[in-house]
């Protein structure tokens, strides 16, 4: 059965020594406990080697925001899936909505970071999801279903087992503004069953699903008691250890 999950984004936040220090607290946070999901901390490039340096990953997972479309070579400022996957880090964030929409990714970019992150043995959290003119005028069902199709379905079932997705409204992210519970089950039962039109009923029933969008302790309770809702994508409320434990413990 598929694994409930709860993810931080870092995002471009925390110096190298506040971000040590916050992996450190989750991780003596975790030391003790026994939590019903997966606990992964997702952080920037410069903050990967000292923090697998720091923190035990068989209680606590490490993942890149992104990592280069080619494996090596003149990409000046490029972080490659081999570098990331030689600090000891294991998952790596693609296709989060700020890169789309910030540094112009698409979903043909997406599908060589997708084959060089799983080739390099890191498992993608693959990010989707509408913008607000999208949820506005109904289209969103078809522009979430088209990301998954043009991004992962070139995917060998095998390779598609290996990926974690991550549905995140744009309109929902660092806007205070989070999907009910409602609208998040709809939109992960409509993918789920997207997956399973392509690589059938099994292969859907095992991928993890997460909600990603202003999720805090407060509303990731009714987030998660959703049957699609496999945990989430956390923003804004992982640069607290205290708010993500919370939402951890949501489980
Ligand atoms: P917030 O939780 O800050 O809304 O961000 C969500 C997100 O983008 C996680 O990837």
């Amino acid at each position: 059965m598929r694994k409930k999950i709860v993810a931080g984004n870092w995002k471009m936040n925390t110096t190298l020594a506040e971000g040590v220090q916050l992996a450190e607290e989750v991780n003596a946070a975790l030391e003790n406990a026994t939590p019903k999901c997966d606990v992964v901390i997702c952080v920037p490039f410069t903050h990967l080697a000292p923090v697998a340096a720091k923190i035990n990953q068989t209680k606590l997972g490490l993942g890149a925001e992104n990592c280069a479309d080619h494996k090596s070579g003149a990409y000046t400022g490029e972080v490659s899936a081999p570098m990331v996957a030689s600090t000891g880090a294991t998952y790596v964030i693609l296709g989060h909505s700020e890169r789309r929409q910030y540094y112009g990714e698409t979903s043909e970019t997406l599908r060589e970071k997708v084959a060089l992150a799983l080739e390099n043995g890191l498992t993608p959290i693959f990010c989707i999801g509408e913008v607000l003119a999208e949820r506005e005028n109904g289209t969103f069902n078809e522009v979430v279903a088209r990301q998954v199709e043009e991004g992962l379905f070139n995917l060998s079932a095998e390779d598609f087992s290996k990926i974690i997705l991550a549905y995140e409204p744009v309109w929902a992210i660092g806007t205070g503004k989070t999907a009910t519970a409602d609208q998040a089950e709809d939109m992960h039962a409509h993918i789920r069953a997207v997956i399973a039109g392509k690589y059938g009923q099994e292969v859907a029933d095992n991928t993890s699903i997460l909600y990603g969008g202003s999720c805090k302790p407060s509303n990731a309770a009714e987030l998660f008691a959703k049957p699609d809702v496999d945990g989430g994508l956390i923003g804004g409320a992982a640069l607290k250890c205290a708010d993500f434990m919370g939402i951890v413990n949501a489980f």
